[in-house]
């Protein structure tokens, strides 16, 4: 299979290609990516001569560049985004661009070229907070809720994706992760930050009063479901993905 991954260069995105090209040797992936501040193509130094992996660097949100790469493609995987919550506090417009806008023109293409598979990466901050005393947790039934500038983004592009299933037959699936740690993650994010205070000698930044319930999950972990989902489930349909071993309530 000929697969776009958008977002390729980033945290992520990174992860996922060298797990997919390890786990489907038999498949191309095209990298598609603006590098921005948060893309690294070092991530990807140790495959960049594999002839089953390229490289383009666009916008999501530039129609015809995005329309010539899905056109060669049989399948999308969509990773890109403005990830960090702190920076959609101080430029919100942005988030609304990219995550909002980007995602509807990669639909938009998909519809055209008649793409078999639209997976949408997303997060289980579109959810909202869960107070550290509770005894749920998030699943595929719990009400939208998204609190910074990033979630609601993120809310909206699954919306969107959910929107081109219903309306157009897009075959898509979507994927809501808790947070995840591990290689190739940008220094600015919590737990890098945290690892490289404490190297330091600073001391480590909660954010809120630390009183909420955080789920941390390894990204190989969460490209492990995202290849799951990506490939045996049914279009139209969304998954929780978590860490969190312990069955809270059901
Ligand atoms: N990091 C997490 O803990 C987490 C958890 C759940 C879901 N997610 C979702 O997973 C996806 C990837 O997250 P990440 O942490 O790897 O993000 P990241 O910020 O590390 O990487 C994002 C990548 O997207 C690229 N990009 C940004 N704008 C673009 C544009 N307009 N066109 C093309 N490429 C663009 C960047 O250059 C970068 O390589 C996001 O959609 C995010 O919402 C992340």
């Amino acid at each position: 299979m000929k697969i776009l991954v958008t977002g390729g260069a980033g945290f992520i995105g990174s992860n996922f290609i060298h797990y997919w090209l390890e786990n489907h040797p038999e498949d191309e992936i095209i990298n598609f990516d603006l590098l921005t501040y948060a893309g690294h193509l070092e991530s990807l130094q140790s495959i960049k001569d594999n002839p089953h992996y390229s490289f383009v660097q666009g916008d999501i949100t530039d129609a015809k560049a995005v329309d010539e790469v899905v056109s060669k493609v049989e399948a999308i995987i969509h990773f890109a985004a403005e990830s960090h919550v702190d920076r959609s506090i101080l430029d919100p417009l942005i988030f609304t661009k990219t995550n909002i806008m980007g995602t509807q023109v990669l639909l938009e293409a998909a519809k055209k070229y008649g793409i078999k598979k639209f997976h949408h990466v997303s997060t289980d901050e579109v959810f909202g907070a869960l107070p550290l005393d509770s005894d749920t947790k998030f699943n595929e039934t719990t009400p939208y809720n998204p609190h910074s500038p990033y979630a609601a983004s993120k809310a909206s592009s699954d919306h969107i994706v959910r929107a081109y299933f219903d309306t157009f037959n897009v075959p898509i699936t979507i994927t809501n992760c808790s947070n995840n740690f591990g290689p190739y993650q940008d220094p600015e994010k919590f737990m890098p930050r945290l690892i490289t205070n404490l190297l330091i000698g600073q001391k480590v930044k909660i954010y809120g009063d630390g009183k909420y319930v955080r789920d941390w999950l390894h990204v190989i972990d969460h490209c492990r479901a995202i290849d799951l989902v990506f490939l045996k489930a049914a279009p139209g349909s969304t998954y929780c993905v978590g860490g969190m071993t312990k069955d809270v309530n059901t």
